[in-house]
């Protein structure tokens, strides 16, 4: 049989048809546009993601047995606001997680609400990204909008609704809500109180295995598939790409450098950071994760390549970047062209070049970009090892992770092995197993990964490196509480 994968991203949604066996049979890739209608706003509309699931998905069954398809299973950019109104429609385009406007209703959460009743409620506190700052923002800049609001959703939701039918999310995505007891996996009735919805406003909740229905016959009709075809939960994009490198049980971590960057630790039991600097979520294999998330990750890169650089050879601009280069870069990068999430939650950071003098040359730019990221992800990192969390190796995915010479960056920074899997579809593959799973194909999340993940190389750090990389590290990571009040004074300019 072939399961569907369907990654939901900010640039593109990614398709991928899985063997039953794990063999990749097909993957294609339809963009769609992002607006950004003030500055540090970012939104989408849901119909261009589900034109985009209907153009491609027929392309993907191209040359392939479609009767032969089971199941379909989605990992979904994380904590975008769908609104539908009653009678499905969508109200508004959606909020996604990059986008900084509820710096306002962050505060009153964080500081009004408070910080230790949020992470009572919701095992989290707020961050501008989240899903319930944007219902209160709602609420106080749209309540017309707002008013009309029959079901909220998260983007991969959106995509199950049109396929299904059914309004459902998975714990997984859900925890990025602010709205879930992840610890009780349950609706917070305290937090949908405060963000004034009630319980028939959010969609059921599932594991990310489970099956939520089967294709409408519309649907079915519209992409080419049998009516019968199986649609599960899927998860969010961060837990569906962990599956899909194998970090799924207990202590394993899954690094990934996409749009934004994430380092996700896996528990069998539930924890909180005691600073809530990392979010505590539920994972799509039935247990928990931490996670630390820098808002702009291989999107610095391709800023920096596409929109300053006007290339798209990005190898070419790496070759001068030679062995003797790395950890003696006088260069240095803050990654926070959106503002930045963890561990910094402040949506006014901004991206910025320090230490240039008129010997820099374009190669130290383009390598402080990939070492300004990596030491972001480094903070994320040093946070989890400071509350004792032991992460003595990952995995590593992402368009970033494509790049070999990032790789021994990441590598050399974190100082940890990072292996890369035999695919880098990382969500898209987690979404297709997730399907596989709710077929039958195999028993649990645990199995599927067992018997499908295989590990194609590993980038060892070289310990000269690793100290070079510590001492820049240190100097980087006072960059940003210096700069914190001028950026708050730019955006008091804006
Ligand atoms: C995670 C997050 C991002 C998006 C990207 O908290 O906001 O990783 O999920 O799609």
């Amino acid at each position: 049989m072939y399961y569907i994968g369907i990654d939901l991203g900010t640039s593109a949604v990614k398709l991928l048809l899985m063997q039953g066996d794990g063999q990749i049979a097909n993957i294609v890739s339809r963009e769609y546009p992002i607006a950004f209608p003030h500055p540090g706003w970012s939104e989408q509309n849901p119909a261009d993601w589900w034109d985009a699931v209907c153009a491609g998905i027929p392309e993907l069954l191209n040359g392939f047995d479609a009767s032969q398809v089971a199941g379909i299973g989605a990992g979904g950019q994380m904590h975008g606001l769908v609104v539908l109104d009653a009678q499905d429609k969508v109200i508004r385009p959606c909020i996604l997680w990059n986008d900084g406007r509820t710096q306002k209703q962050v505060e009153y959460l964080n500081n009004v609400i408070g910080k230790e009743n949020l992470s009572k409620y919701t095992a989290n506190i707020a961050f501008a990204g989240f899903t319930a700052p944007k219902l209160l923002w709602m609420r106080d800049t749209e309540p017309e909008n707002f008013a009309k609001i029959s079901k909220i959703m998260l983007p991969k939701d959106y995509i199950n609704y049109k396929l299904t039918g059914v309004h459902c999310t998975d714990y997984s995505d859900a925890s990025g809500m602010l709205l879930l007891d992840v610890q009780h996996k349950c609706w917070s009735k305290e937090m949908l109180d405060i963000c004034g919805v009630s319980e028939t406003q959010v969609p059921k909740l599932f594991e990310s295995w489970e099956p939520v229905g089967t294709l409408t016959a519309e649907a079915a009709a519209k992409l080419g598939l049998p009516e019968g075809v199986k649609v599960c939960a899927g998860a969010g994009d961060n837990a569906a790409a962990a599956v899909g490198c194998g970090a799924v049980g207990n202590g394993k971590c899954n690094i990934s450098l996409g749009t934004s960057g994430t380092v996700f630790i896996t528990s069998s039991t539930f924890g909180v950071d005691k600073q809530n600097a990392l979010h505590s979520f539920d994972h799509a294999d039935g247990g928990y994760h931490l996670m630390g998330c820098i808002l702009s990750a291989a999107s610095c890169n391709k800023w920096w390549m596409e929109d300053i650089l006007n290339t798209q050879d990005f190898g070419k601009e790496q070759e001068p970047i030679t062995a003797e280069k790395l950890g003696a870069n006088d260069v240095y990068y803050l990654p926070y062209l959106m503002g930045e999430r963890s561990p910094h939650n402040d949506p006014a950071a901004r991206g910025s070049f320090i230490g240039l003098r008129m010997d820099s040359t374009r190669a130290d730019m383009t390598q402080a970009v990939l070492e300004g990221v990596a030491f972001a992800i480094k903070d994320c990192v040093e946070i989890a090892r400071a509350q004792g969390v032991e992460i003595a190796s990952s995995t590593l995915c992402g368009g970033g992770a494509k790049s070999p010479l990032w790789r021994e960056i990441m590598a050399n920074i974190l100082g940890i092995p990072l292996a890369l899997p035999q695919t880098e579809q990382g969500p898209g593959y987690g979404g297709a197993m997730l399907a596989a799973v709710a077929c039958g194909e195999y028993a649990t999340v645990q199995e599927c990964a067992d018997k499908l993940i295989k590990i194609k190389s590993v980038t060892e750090p070289d310990p000269a490196l690793v100290k070079k990389y510590a001492a820049r590290y240190e100097l980087w990571h006072k960059l940003y509480p210096a700069l914190k009040p001028l950026y708050a004074e730019m955006e008091a300019l804006q």
